[in-house]
């Protein structure tokens, strides 16, 4: 793992787009991997001021709440349009379906996307209890994109989002721990203190389930790009 301490958020979000940018202009990157939440909005503003030509690139997320439509404000779908896809012309770009009547299916056109563009970079967020994507502590590594209950904890963590907490979604779809290990290269971002816990686990604890992001050890080329609040317990 390659660990990069940003001064802050901004700083980091201004890494992770160059090394973005980078690979785009030497076109080896020609399948984006994307996450949501909160820790990407540095890195996607990078990319709209930037006004990166994006028009071979096809762009894969990593998951979408089950039961939100695409125009649902709260949705992933509608996260992406409003930060990214309004104000750039991506060749393709795919989310899974959180609305399909037969999610099974929904998993598997989802994995058969991952298959026909391999994912050459992987941007990710990192969860206070250590999830990727949306794969909570106790999910196997050998995952594929897959239908998961959402914990206590991450619902909590995102009920910011939400009018009440009754309203956040209990399910989502998402890759899983092999569909995310497949890319051939990761990025992950995680900013503030609240994430410092979860970062230490991911880098100095074992490779365990109970910490999905640890799964992160195992891949060749993995660059963690932290803020120093979220590098606080790292020794
Ligand atoms: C979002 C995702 C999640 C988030 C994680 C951190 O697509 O896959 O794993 O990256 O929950 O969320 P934030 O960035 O809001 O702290």
């Amino acid at each position: 793992m390659n660990i990069i301490t940003a001064k802050n958020a901004q700083e980091a979000s201004k890494k992770a787009f160059a090394l973005v940018r980078e690979g785009v202009e030497n076109g080896t990157i020609q399948t984006l991997g994307l996450a949501t939440g909160s820790t990407p909005l540095g890195f996607y503003s990078e990319m709209r001021e930037a006004k990166l030509n994006v028009e071979n690139i096809t762009t894969v997320n990593l998951d979408e709440y089950i039961g939100l439509a695409a125009d649902d404000p709260q949705s992933y779908h509608y996260y992406m349009e409003n930060e990214l896809f309004n104000s750039l012309n991506f060749k393709a770009s795919h989310l899974p379906d959180g609305m399909a009547s037969d999610l099974e299916a929904e998993c598997e056109r989802y994995e058969q996307i991952l298959n026909e563009n391999p994912v050459d970079l992987q941007i990710l967020g990192l969860g206070t209890n250590g999830h990727i994507g949306f794969n909570e502590p106790g999910t196997s590594f050998a995952t594929k994109t897959h239908v998961v209950e959402l914990t206590k904890e991450t619902i909590d963590a995102n009920k910011r989002f939400f009018e009440r907490v009754e309203d956040v979604p209990t399910h989502a779809l998402s890759m899983g721990i092999a569909s995310i290990m497949s890319a051939k290269k990761i990025i992950l971002l995680a900013f503030g203190e609240a994430k410092a816990e979860a970062v230490q686990q991911m880098v100095e604890g074992a490779v365990t389930e109970e910490c999905p992001a640890s799964v992160l050890q195992n891949h060749p080329d993995v660059t963690i790009i932290i803020d120093e609040a979220a590098a606080g317990k790292l020794k």
